[in-house]
């Protein structure tokens, strides 16, 4: 199954006290995604998953929407309301919390 919409959320715990998205803040993300997906009865055509480290640590909680690989940052569970109305849904991507991947 191909989606619209594929978004994958960095769950990356370190223990070597460098910064990190941590598994707890990630899986809250993921969770909170997974609700409004299935709140807009959407499963057919959105999913969200865990992901392993992007190297956008010191954004963390980072994710990636696909297919634009669009990144975002700092995202708290308010800013994923506005992520999923806004880019999800309307296909705007919120230009406020989008990071640029490290060259
Ligand atoms: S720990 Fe999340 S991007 Fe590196």
């Amino acid at each position: 199954m191909k989606y619209k919409k594929h978004i994958f959320v960095c769950t990356n715990e370190r223990n070597d006290g460098r910064e990190c998205c941590g598994e707890q803040k990630g899986m809250e993300l993921v969770a909170c995604l997974k609700n409004l997906i299935k709140e807009h009865k959407l499963q057919k055509e959105m999913r969200a998953q865990r992901a392993g480290c992007f190297d956008t640590c010191q954004h963390g909680p980072a994710m990636v929407v696909y297919p634009e690989g669009v990144f975002y940052g700092n995202v708290s569970v308010e800013d994923l309301t506005e992520i999923f109305n806004e880019h999800l849904v309307a296909g705007n991507p919120v230009e406020r919390l989008r990071i640029d991947l490290p060259q």
